[in-house]
């Protein structure tokens, strides 16, 4: 088990800082969310197009310490990566598309960029393992605080509820409302589901 690596419930996986031996499994995670949530253009990402492995990487290689913010849960048995979130604490290096959605994070701030889990893994806490790694993680760099955005209908609002994340406002980036309609009208619902829409909240905890 790597050193920061923790059981997680179910037995069999493991929570572990990402390294350069898994980042193909969280950008197939990666993929395969922005493929089954229709959330593609949110990212400033072709429709079509899966994100190829040097545009995925290219942060990690350009602040090493990214990868101090980022987590996997990795199946034991065949070290497959099951999730992943992808957290930057103030200082930290961050892509165009992730400027995009979120300004930087200032002093004592911290962001959640995504978090995803194969869809066929999900529900047995993998998702909030993952959450509860990332606080330890940027509160080593300084955070007091933890910001995401969730846009409406997702029910991972309600995961976020229960770690004690409270909704502060909609989200300022003007971005999401324009890409969110085009993607809207171009690929149809987020998370294919009627009744969801691109009303992006900003929800906060403190650390
Ligand atoms: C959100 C997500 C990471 C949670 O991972 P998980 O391993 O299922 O999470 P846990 O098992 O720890 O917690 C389960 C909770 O997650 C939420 N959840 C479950 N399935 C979900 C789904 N398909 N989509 C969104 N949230 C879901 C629910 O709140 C659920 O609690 P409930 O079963 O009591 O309703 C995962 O569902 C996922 O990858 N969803 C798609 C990507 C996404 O929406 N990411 C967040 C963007 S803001």
């Amino acid at each position: 088990m790597a050193r920061d690596a923790t059981p997680a419930p179910g037995g069999g996986v493991s929570i572990q800082a990402l390294s350069h031996t898994t980042l193909d499994g969280a950008r197939s995670v990666f993929n395969t969310f922005v493929r089954t949530s229709n959330k593609r253009l949110c990212f400033g990402m072709c429709p079509a197009c899966d994100e190829p492995a040097d545009r995925f990487d290219n942060i990690f290689h350009e602040d090493p310490s990214r990868l101090r913010t980022a987590a996997v849960a990795v199946r034991m048995r065949d070290g497959k990566v099951l999730g992943a979130i992808v957290c930057c604490a103030h200082g930290q290096k961050r892509t165009r598309e992730e400027r995009l959605m979120e300004p930087d994070p200032g002093i004592g701030e911290s962001h959640v960029e995504w978090l995803a889990v194969l869809p066929e893994e999900r529900g047995v806490g993998m998702g909030t393992d993952l959450m509860k790694w990332s606080y330890t993680a940027v509160k080593s760099l300084g955070a007091t605080s933890m910001k995401l955005t969730v846009l409406g209908g997702n029910r991972a609002r309600v995961l976020y509820e229960r770690q004690g994340f409270a909704r502060v406002g909609p989200n300022g980036c003007a971005n999401v409302c324009v890409f969110g309609c085009v993607g809207c009208c171009l690929l149809g619902c987020p998370y294919r589901d009627p009744r969801s829409t691109f009303n992006a909240s900003e929800m906060v905890k403190t650390l």
